[in-house]
């Protein structure tokens, strides 16, 4: 195995797939805390993660539930509120809100930001996304639009964020078929210079040509550690030849136990009671509307949203997240099964491996 890990390289930035969703993340009602997604205990995972030194908290935005017996995901914090709540409770963790494109008007999500990076002393970060989800947006009578157009309306989005961030008050002017700014004056201006961290995430050829222009984090999901590889480089390629430096992140699926069988044991349980007309409600909708989830199957998102599973022994664990961090990725947004706890053990179980390994 290769050692960039003795290179100059930032360590791998560590965080979590926040569970602000009711069985977000693992389509099955083989769940310890089936009300984790409550306001209370996603703040005691903020403070357990912010104890176990991880450097980020990342939500899912979502509108309305999946169906099915655990109607996924029905009960859902919305992330600015939750970001503002949590932020003003921890002191050092950045926490990621994730806007939806078409919801929110660009100048009020610029007000919402820097309102939120004020209230952090600049610990906010922004995940925009195009949104694909019919299911949630016919709720509110936006179209999905085609796939190439929704990338260039986030576009215009991100350059307007970016624009109303970082201009003098009352100068910037933007036109696009979607958006006229005139004028655009949004204060207090940000803490964070240039402006607060913006991702996006998506994995398509439309989404990588935005990320390597316009973003700081690529937030992807790879099938396997080898697609992984591939990925990281190709964005990391892309941004290069816009003379820009970008991060890459992606939400593997977290499990460990004393020994591998008892590991994999786990998984059998989760697959067993897993909801399958929720997850074949979210799983057709994201296929017919997103480029990049051709190749994961039923189970990776029954197990962790379509993230890679990284399931074994602690050491196992530890090495499979090595192996990504050799393979480029910057930073992991972890999915465990039972958050708290799980938080709370990565600490003692996980952590120390990888500072002995020289990569946290
Ligand atoms: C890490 C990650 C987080 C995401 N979070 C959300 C979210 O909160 N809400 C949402 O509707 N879609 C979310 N998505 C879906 C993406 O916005 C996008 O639709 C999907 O990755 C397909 O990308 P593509 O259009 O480039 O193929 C997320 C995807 C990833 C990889």
């Amino acid at each position: 195995m290769t050692n960039q890990t003795t290179t100059k390289r930032d360590k791998l930035q560590l965080g979590l797939f926040m569970p602000n969703c009711s069985y977000s993340l693992s389509f099955s009602s083989y769940k310890p805390d089936p009300t984790d997604w409550t306001y209370e205990t996603n703040l005691k995972i903020a403070l357990a993660a912010e104890d176990a030194d991880f450097n980020f908290l990342f939500p899912v935005s979502k509108w309305r539930g999946y169906g099915g017996k655990t109607d996924a995901l029905s009960l859902s914090l919305e992330t600015f509120t939750w970001a503002s709540a949590l932020l003003s409770n921890t002191k050092k963790i950045k926490i990621f809100s994730t806007v939806h494109v078409p919801v929110f008007h660009p100048v009020a999500t610029a007000k919402m930001g820097s309102t939120l990076d004020h209230i952090s002393k600049g610990r906010w970060g922004l995940n925009v996304v195009s949104g694909w989800s019919e299911r949630e947006f016919s709720m509110m009578g936006i179209e999905v639009i085609d796939h190439k157009t929704r990338y260039e309306r986030s576009k215009a989005y991100i350059e307007i964020l970016k624009g109303l961030w970082t201009q003098e008050p009352g100068t910037f002017n933007y036109e696009c078929p979607w958006y006229k700014i005139t004028g655009g004056d949004v204060q207090p201006r940000p803490v964070q210079n240039p402006h607060p961290t913006i991702a996006n995430a998506g994995g398509s050829e439309d989404a990588k040509e935005m990320v390597s222009k316009l973003c700081d984090w690529s937030f992807i999901t790879p099938p396997d550690l080898e697609a992984a590889k591939a990925q990281v480089l190709d964005i990391k390629d892309r941004a290069k030849k816009n003379g820009r430096n970008i991060f890459c992140a992606t939400p593997p699926f977290v499990l460990w136990r004393d020994s591998e069988s008892e590991a994999f044991e786990e998984k059998e349980k989760i697959l067993e009671q897993m909801d399958v007309e929720a997850l074949e409600n979210w799983a057709s909708g994201l296929a017919v509307q997103s480029g990049s989830f051709d190749k994961h199957t039923l189970e990776m998102y029954a197990v962790g949203a379509g993230g890679i599973p990284m399931i074994g022994t602690k050491e196992q664990v530890a090495e499979m997240i090595r192996e990504i961090y050799d393979h480029g990725m910057d930073g992991l947004m972890m999915v465990f099964l039972d958050y708290l706890q799980d938080t709370v053990n990565f600490k003692t179980d996980i952590s120390p491996i990888l500072e002995k390994m020289g990569i946290r």
